[in-house]
């Protein structure tokens, strides 16, 4: 059993962790505690109060909603803090305040309408804590949905207006974690297009301290991602608190320590960019926020989220193995057509590659970037007989066909802009902003959706595709739909995400044997959100190797390797310099691999090389795809970059260290986590170890040079 209530604590357990909250005078649900599973949770709640507090007559002093670790914190009534709930009233005014109702224990979860969520097995439980505001009717269910083997508990809210006005929502958070007291550091992904995802690690001061997006997209300048560790927590050691977000449009975290030391840590979809008007009788669903606990540092917390995706967040995947793909983009751009098509499968067949990739510059009139977005229809010029040939074609050298599309933008020079102008995001009486000279279509809109579903079925319904890359180059401003009332604008944002998501299941349940890959301009939407529909995601169009380490380093803290889409690109005429050639593998292999070059026109060496690359991955590709990652030597503040996957039986381990720059010999040392009374075959030296002498550590020397890399192949033996 997860979930209990027992002698007036509710408390959720996973494999390794606990989370503990009690109610205070059957009225407000308190937070206790959340960290290792115990044999007694003997926390009380304690009674807290300090000048300027506001309380309840009724407790006098000993109780403040200032002071309490609070599950659910509303706006204006007590709480200074930040806020996870606001409601607008029929007064006017956005005073809250829910109290306990009763809970609920379920098997499974309740799944919220429309939005992506963590796919339940058949331990999931679910606690819900029905709340009510007398005032505004409103019922407000909090959900702890907990998958207790992976140690997560994701959090979500409804609120339902049983009342008899219509309210607004002003301020959703989904999850809320109030902690006591401690010297603790936070870690946040920032960055910017080609630069995704860099680690920063800050310490918690007091005050406010926040990462959002208000880019209608999770986007790549800050991750919904986010840690919460003790300051001297590292790799292996200390309490980390995990949290992430089910969404990928703008979103809010926080966090804020109070002038007494107490820490609120909040996920969620924020206010800025969010409103939701409900109606008598209307329900809102919040998305799903995560989190996650470890005592074993880092690690333990990337382990955990990258387990539960896996398990609980992707899709399964459509291709097994995943295919190694050659995409045309970073050396054909907009120049494509059927002969050129042609060139890059047979190249690609020729080196052992899977699926060729067919990038921008398909459809419509699509010479450059400046036109065609909306116009889902093949490009005459450039494939006179249509697609089905090429891929025919295409098919008969071996090879996989996959496509890209965009699907929520449209170019001013367009037909789908000239005939429905109105069909974009668009505040009146402001100038529309262009950003990669296109719009945003208003996915806020069915009709918007009703479109595009007919028109993907048209052009792509009878083709034997394989693959598709969603991609989506622009930023949200002008947050208004046409298509909505002027009181529920501030919908737009969500409804909008609502819309993309109706989209990726059109397209998941119209062709169940694709795979999606998700594009954001390079990695701007590599969130959980997208992760529900899409089986990898391309994480950067930054390919220099030297680059992606951080790149791949922020990214893989939060994500499994098996979504992150690596390609070995002509970055700088690496191809022609063997040992560079040679690093952006080693590089690439950090996650999914493959290429973007043009291989017809590459020398044959070069040629030999890939295909020698693909042979070395395909033995190591289900160590990547499926095992445990473990970080050892961090980019961030050392020169070298040094991980290990591990099978989940433990039976093979593949240890990586990448060294970008030049730099003197060094011997290094790499701990795994193995099981003591093992052993260990190393397969270059053919050299046996024990598990606990791989425990304590495996040394060896570094290399001089930049571009370098070690690479060591464990295999267990008993
Ligand atoms: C941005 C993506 O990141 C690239 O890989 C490529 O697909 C281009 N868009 C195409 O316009």
């Amino acid at each position: 059993m997860s979930i209990r209530f027992d002698q007036e604590k509710f408390i959720i357990e996973t494999k390794n962790t606990a989370y503990v909250f009690a109610l205070y005078d059957h009225r407000f649900p308190v937070h206790l505690y959340y960290g290792s599973r115990q044999q007694e949770y003997s926390g009380e709640i304690p009674k807290h109060y300090r000048s300027f507090s506001p309380y309840y007559e009724k407790y006098g002093m000993v109780f403040s909603p200032d002071c309490a670790l609070s599950e659910c914190p509303f706006f204006g009534h007590g709480d200074f803090r930040t806020a996870a709930i606001k409601i607008r009233n029929q007064d006017g005014n956005s005073v809250t305040s829910f109290e306990y109702e009763n809970y609920e224990i379920i098997k499974g979860r309740r799944t919220p309408n429309g939005l992506p969520f963590a796919e339940p097995d058949e331990n999931t439980q679910t606690l819900i804590i029905n709340m009510k505001d007398d005032l505004t009717g409103c019922k407000l269910s909090l959900f702890y949905t907990v998958f207790a083997d992976a140690d997560i508990i994701t959090r979500s809210f409804t609120l339902q207006n049983q009342g008899t006005q219509t309210v607004k929502l002003e301020k959703a958070m989904s999850l809320t974690l109030d902690i006591e007291e401690g010297d603790f550091d936070y870690i946040t992904l920032y960055g910017g297009h080609a630069t995704e995802r860099h680690y920063q690690r800050e310490h918690v001061g007091f005050g406010m301290q926040s990462v959002c997006s208000r880019r209608g997209a999770s986007s790549h300048q800050f991750n919904p991602f986010m840690a919460v560790c003790e300051h001297t927590a590292d790799e292996d050691h200390g309490l980390v608190y995990g949290f992430n977000f089910v969404y990928s449009g703008s979103f809010l975290n926080e966090i804020e320590k109070d002038p007494n030391g107490r820490i609120r840590i909040q996920t969620g979809l924020g206010e800025e960019n969010f409103g939701f008007l409900l109606a008598p009788s209307q329900t809102f669903d919040a998305p799903e926020a995560v989190m996650t606990c470890s005592q074993e540092g880092l690690n333990g917390m990337s382990v955990r989220f990258h387990r539960f995706i896996r398990q609980h967040i992707l899709p399964k995947d459509p291709i097994i193995p995943r295919p190694v793909v050659l995409n045309t983009w970073e050396a054909s751009y907009f120049d494509i057509d059927q002969e050129e098509m042609l060139r890059y499968a047979k190249a690609a067949a020729d080196c052992g590659i899977d699926m060729l990739v067919m990038d921008d510059g398909w459809f419509g009139k699509r010479d450059d970037d400046t036109t065609s977005l909306g116009d889902w229809f093949v490009h005459k010029k450039k494939f006179p007989n249509g697609l089905a040939p090429l891929i025919r074609q295409i098919k008969e050298t071996g090879l996989k066909f996959g496509i890209w599309i965009e699907p929520e933008m449209v170019n001013p020079h367009s037909e789908l802009y000239q005939k429905h102008p109105e069909w974009c995001l668009q505040a009146p009486g402001r100038e529309l902003l262009l950003s990669r000279h296109q719009l945003v279509l208003d996915f806020a809109n069915p009709e918007v959706i009703d479109y595009l579903e007919d028109l993907f079925e048209q052009t792509l319904g009878d083709l034997d595709i394989d693959y598709i890359k969603w991609d989506m180059n622009r930023h949200m401003c002008s947050v208004a739909s046409p298509a909505l009332p002027a009181e529920q604008q501030d919908e737009t944002s969500f409804r909008y995400m609502l819309g993309v998501y109706r989209l990726f299941r059109w397209f998941q349940n119209r062709f169940p044997q694709v795979m999606i890959e998700n594009c954001s301009g390079g990695g701007g939407r590599y969130d959980l959100g997208m992760m529900k529909y899409s089986t990898q995601i391309w994480t950067s169009d930054m390919t220099g190797p030297k680059q992606r380490i951080l790149i791949q380093h922020g990214s893989a803290l939060a994500y499994p390797p098996c979504v992150m889409s690596c390609h070995v690109s002509d970055f700088d005429g690496l191809t022609s310099d063997p040992g560079k050639l040679d690093f952006a593998f080693r590089v690439a292999t950090g996650g999914v691999l493959g290429y973007e070059m043009k291989l017809p026109d590459m020398p044959e060496n070069v040629k030999e090389t890939i295909a020698a690359q693909i042979q070395e991955y395909r033995r190591y590709e289900s160590l990547i795809i499926n095992g445990d990652f473990y970080r050892v030597h961090n980019p961030v503040d050392s020169p070298y970059y040094s991980y290990y996957f591990i099978s989940p039986e433990k039976d093979e381990l593949l240890a990586v260290c990448l060294k970008a720059e030049a730099g003197a010999t060094e011997k290094l040392t790499m701990c795994f986590q193995v099981p003591e009374d093992a052993r260990y075959i190393e397969e270059a030296t053919g050299k046996e170890y024990t598990g606990r002498a791989l425990k304590e550590g495996f040394s060896f020397e570094t290399q001089p040079e930049a571009n370098a890399y070690s690479l060591f192949h464990f295999t267990r033996i008993s």
